[in-house]
């Protein structure tokens, strides 16, 4: 076997058989087989794409290549949660609580933040002293005494995948579904939870802009779920406009505060409401979805998901009164000493709200990172007074900034105008959910 030969191979449009997919990917990670010979096996698979099967051997080639972790010592159904990526998107803050508070095993691993969308762990960072590189071990005993642990995923998580990604990046390999679905999930299954919901967004914001993309991308990401053995759902949800009104990692801590009391905007509540139901039904604690999210809507409405939040942040090491005094957030960021407001130069409704122009600002005023080591300032961002579907009078505050730099306060406040578009006659509302696949 030779490296050559499988390149061939796939350039003919054959399909790959696992040895030849492990040899290859083995070799590539240990430095055996250079880039350029992995960019040309990219690149016929970009073209000719993947099987099914050869798309789960990838998979299993990428997961087994670093850590996997074995949660069996932990009692009860481990359920895990991802999304594609999107803006305002702290659905995890909301449901790992949540699920945690109806008897769901929640033992996570997390991103930070990647272009110009957020991470679940630059978020929890708000919390002073919030401790996000647990040692297994701890990481272990928290979710059997709390139900409930968070943690930056490690560098010796499927290290195939890390090294490919970055190939891909820079060779235009990216955008194939084989290989997303299968770099996706490499690092969900090595991660070791028995059920997985997926969060796959579509729009603007979103990796995946239409609808039809992220149903592909989801029912790949199942069919590797399932041939893995792990119960694995999908919500296909929208990402056209930021989700929820709070968009930075404090700003946006806060507002999943709002809906854990309760409180939250009705976009993000009715998201969370419906993922922590799918992860009750999948823990079987629920015999339905349904039956699940009226679980957790009444762990939300007896304060239990809110007091699992308290005692999750204090396991982890956090400042856990901030949950009742979230403007003590922020982990000592400046930027709430700024504010631009923008405001509506008509009378009209909200037509649009370009999520990824949003996100993009909001990573620009320093709630995201431009380069790798960039310091992100944990309390700027971005309140969305008015989003889709809304009425606004001329002058009406459509969002408010928050920054250090008046200079590029000002630059993005323009910007931020120019991410709403308008329409004198009130616009049809599009759902968020547009699916749940896999049941
Ligand atoms: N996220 C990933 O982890 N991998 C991809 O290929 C795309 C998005």
């Amino acid at each position: 076997m030779n490296a050559l030969d499988i390149i061939l191979k796939k350039r003919s449009g054959e399909e790959l058989s696992a040895d030849e997919i492990r040899y290859f990917i083995n070799g590539y990670t240990a430095g055996e087989i250079p880039d350029y010979q992995a960019s040309a096996l990219l690149m016929a698979v970009y073209f000719n794409g993947m099987t099914k099967r050869e798309t789960f051997d990838l998979t299993e080639v990428m997961r087994t290549s670093g850590d996997v972790m074995d949660l069996s010592r932990i009692s009860g159904v481990k359920v895990d949660k991802h999304s594609t990526g999107g803006v305002g998107d702290k659905v995890s803050l909301c449901v790992a609580p949540v699920a945690a508070a109806c008897g769901v095993k929640v033992a996570k691993m997390s991103g930070r933040g990647l272009g110009h969308t957020g991470g679940t762990i630059d978020k929890l960072e708000s919390f002073p002293g919030f401790n996000v590189s647990l040692s297994e071990e701890q990481f272990f005993n928290q979710v059997e005494d709390h139900g409930i642990a968070i943690m930056a995923q490690t560098g010796d998580v499927a290290p195939a995948d890390k090294k490919l990604y970055a190939l891909r990046d820079v060779t235009g390999t990216v955008e194939n579904m084989s290989l997303i679905a299968s770099s996706i999930m490499s690092k969900k299954l090595a991660a070791g939870s028995d059920a997985i919901v997926l969060d796959v967004k579509c729009g603007s914001g979103a990796f995946m802009k239409t609808e039809e993309d992220a149903r592909s991308l989801a029912s790949e990401m199942i069919e590797i779920g399932k041939r893995a053995g792990r119960k694995t759902v999908a919500v296909i949800s929208d990402m056209e406009q930021p989700l929820g009104r709070a968009v930075g990692n404090a700003l946006e801590v806060k507002e999943a505060i709002d809906v854990l009391n309760g409180k939250g905007p009705a976009d993000i509540t009715e998201l969370s409401l419906t993922i922590s139901g799918l992860m009750i039904w999948l823990a079987d604690i629920a015999s339905s979805p349904e039956e699940g999210r009226s679980i957790a809507a009444e762990a939300i409405l007896s304060g239990a998901a809110l007091d699992k939040l308290k005692e999750f942040v204090k396991a982890q090491g956090g400042d856990e009164t901030c949950v009742d005094d979230p403007e003590k957030l922020d982990n000592g960021g400046s930027a709430k000493e700024l504010c631009m407001e923008v405001k509506s130069p008509v009378n009209g409704y909200v037509m649009s709200l370009d999520a990824l122009k949003i996100g993009t600002v909001s990573q620009h005023i320093g709630a995201g990172r431009l380069k790798k080591d960039d310091v992100i300032d944990l309390s700027a961002g971005i309140i969305l007074e008015k989003k889709c579907g809304e009425r606004v009078e001329n002058g009406d505050v459509l969002a408010r900034l928050y920054g250090r730099d008046r200079g590029r306060l000002d630059e993005a406040s323009r910007e931020v105008l120019g991410a709403y578009g308008f329409s004198s006659e009130e616009p049809e509302e599009k759902a968020l959910i547009k699916d749940v696949l896999g049941l």
